[in-house]
């Protein structure tokens, strides 16, 4: 008999049907005369109610479905008397996959910290939470590519070894195939690569950028869309060292599309899971953050706040004027720490904001160049509890003045020669952006640690699982 997933069975014409479910048992409640299983399978955070009539069964069946076990239940489904449910099962048939020893099994029916789940982030996408959160996370990657295909955008796969550094900022993981134990180095101290795997240094990539402006020189629109990494030692609720990035790149575009798109984009995610995560939404709504449905209704109804840097560093000069205390300092030049940025955002503005024309020292190399000759077409845009959830810009496409900003910043560029060639060949405005996946789903989920967010997270000192 052909399986039922739970996230069907509620339909209506199944009523008075015998079905097939196979799940992971929640809980068992009952006495002599009747015992309720509440059984999940993952398709949905819904469960469904068995009804084990104890005249059909005897208790050393029903024994083995503790918290935790595999069953599979055939029988009739009916409209149920029961509060909490419209529907159960009653069943007639039972068959246990495996147990799960109550005494050692770790998810029991009590609820969890984040952190203790985090330690058991192998069995945690079986609890609500984390089951609602993943399957949230599938359908914004489903938003994501229907969103740029609905556009015209081409999904473009770069590298993701490599031996260039997008971001210039040495935070790159080494990819070797060299015995560490024996490294050749010459007469100054450097290691050789020649005999290493791919005859130089390479490196796991920090973005697809770089590879993605090629792209988008020929095929005029593409995004990326994969893993990137990062070996900063920040041990914030915010950063991984290995995060999912979205990454499109438009040619002829000028600094409003790009600031359109963005918005636009973000919008179309949330309102994305709004139109289809609804039950988990609701669940996350109800037990996390009562503030969330709201919140996403809310941003994708207002229009965010386009501000120059220079004026955001004022509001903010003004505010400690005012008596606001920050614990880093804000002047013009000043990178804006997460502090500066909230305050914009959730308490000045109160909606997201799109930061623009930053100094141009505190971005990266390829950003265009204003007439000021100190500031660049660098956009963040920075989101309420989260802070910077997209970096872009337009990109330097004057073959001269970006050599002139390479040399200024100390670029490494031997490897580099085919990135120029952009330049030299056919060059055309352009403008991209970088989307954290993982920020895009701290906000869609209203969880507060970006390790609770993606499966298997990596950070400093951690790479269990
Ligand atoms: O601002 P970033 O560093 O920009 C770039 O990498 C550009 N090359 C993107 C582009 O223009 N194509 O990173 C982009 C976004 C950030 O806004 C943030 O959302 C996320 O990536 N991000 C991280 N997310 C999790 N953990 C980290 N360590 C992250 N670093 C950046
Ligand atoms: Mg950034």
């Amino acid at each position: 008999m052909k399986r039922t997933k739970i996230v069907d069975i509620f339909a209506p014409e199944l009523v008075g049907t015998q079905v097939s479910v196979k799940g992971w048992v929640r809980s068992r409640r009952g006495n002599k005369f009747v015992q309720f299983v509440a059984l999940n399978d993952g398709s949905t955070i819904k469960n469904i109610q068995i009804v084990f009539d104890m005249e059909k069964f005897n208790e050393e069946q029903l024994k083995p479905i503790t918290t935790g076990a595999s069953i599979h239940v055939v029988g009739q489904l009916v409209e149920s008397m029961g509060k909490g449910q419209t529907v159960e099962v009653q069943a007639e048939s039972l068959e246990v996959y495996g147990t799960a020893d109550p005494d050692t099994y770790p998810l029991q029916k009590k609820g969890h910290t984040f952190e203790f789940l985090r330690e058991k982030a192998h069995l945690r996408p079986r609890t609500n939470t984390f089951g609602a959160i993943f399957r949230i996370r599938h359908n914004m990657a489903i938003a994501i590519h229907q969103f740029f295909h609905e556009h015209g955008y081409f999904y473009f796969h770069t590298p993701i070894i490599t031996a260039s550094d997008c971001e210039g900022a040495g935070q790159m993981f080494q990819v070797t195939t060299k015995n560490l134990y024996d490294l050749k180095k010459d007469e100054n101290g450097s290691i050789i690569y020649d005999d290493d795997f791919f005859g130089k240094q390479a490196s796991l990539t920090v973005s697809g950028q770089l590879e993605g402006e090629l792209a988008a020189t020929a095929l005029g629109s593409i995004y990326t869309f994969g893993p990137t990494f990062r070996a900063e030692n920040s041990n914030t609720p915010r950063h991984l060292a290995e995060f999912w990035m979205v990454e499109p790149e438009v040619a002829f575009a000028d600094l409003n599309d790009l600031m359109d798109l963005e918005e636009e984009f973000i919008k179309y995610c949330i309102n994305w899971a709004l139109e289809n995560c609804n039950d988990d939404l609701e669940f996350l709504n109800n037990m996390i953050d009562k503030g969330l449905i709201e919140r996403l209704k809310e941003v994708v109804n207002t229009e965010f706040v386009r501000l120059p840097y220079t004026e955001g560093v004022k509001i903010l000069e003004e505010a400690v004027a005012a008596g606001k205390k920050f614990e880093f300092p804000v002047y013009w030049g000043c990178d804006l720490a997460s502090e500066h940025e909230r305050y914009l955002v959730e308490e000045h503005f109160k909606k997201p904001v799109i930061m623009t024309d930053y100094p141009k020292d505190i971005k990266a190399f390829y950003m265009k160049l204003n007439e000021d000759g100190k500031t660049v077409q660098g956009t963040d845009v920075l989101f309420p509890q989260i802070g910077e959830i997209i970096g872009g810009s337009v990109r330097e496409e004057n073959y001269d003045k970006l050599m002139t900003r390479i040399e200024e910043m100390n670029i490494p560029m031997k490897d580099m020669w085919w990135y120029l060639d952009t330049r030299r060949f056919g060059t055309v405005p352009h403008a991209g952006f970088g989307l954290g996946f993982e920020r895009l789903l701290l906000f869609v989920t209203g969880m507060t640690n970006i390790r609770d967010v993606i499966p298997f997270p990596r950070t400093p000192n951690n790479a269990e699982f």
